[in-house]
């Protein structure tokens, strides 16, 4: 009788250390599934430059507080999310493509917000684009 008890409690106690395990393990970012539409889109100012610095400010402005100053997740908001941002310094994001960059970056989905409405200009959008594969 004693043994069968400890063994009852041994499996609950495993059971909960797997599910306390579990629930601290970091998320890992799942793939995106970016359609081709805009895996093909070409970059139209992809060898502009930008001496304003739109493409800084707008990311100042609305990326920064979650994806950091050198975009490698670190920003103030970023604790809070569920899902990792991802590293924009990292070689495997670097290897996207430019419509890759700006489907994930101005579609959005889960805790990456949507930028459609609060970014509208096209020029803008892909300069934000050229600013981020800038940072290292
Ligand atoms: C509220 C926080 C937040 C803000 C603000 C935000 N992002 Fe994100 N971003 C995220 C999160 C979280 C992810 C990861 C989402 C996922 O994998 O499901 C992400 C992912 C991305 C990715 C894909 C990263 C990769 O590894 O491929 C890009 C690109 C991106 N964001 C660009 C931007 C740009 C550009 C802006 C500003 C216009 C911006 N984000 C603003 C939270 C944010």
């Amino acid at each position: 009788m004693k043994t069968r008890l400890f063994s009852i409690m041994t499996i609950l106690l495993t059971g909960l250390l797997l599910l306390a395990m579990g629930l601290t393990e970091p998320v890992e970012q799942d793939p995106w599934d970016v359609p081709s539409k805009y895996k093909k889109m070409k970059n139209p100012y992809a060898d502009v430059s930008d001496k304003e610095q739109i493409g800084r400010v707008h990311y100042a402005q609305h990326c920064k507080s979650c994806h950091g100053t050198k975009g490698r997740g670190d920003g103030k908001k970023a604790a809070n999310l569920d899902t990792p941002t991802g590293d924009f310094t990292v070689a495997s994001f670097k290897e996207q493509s430019d419509g890759e960059i700006y489907y994930k970056s101005f579609i959005g989905r889960g805790d990456m917000p949507n930028f459609e409405k609060k970014i509208k200009d096209d020029e803008d959008r892909w300069l934000i684009v050229n600013y981020i594969r800038t940072l290292k």
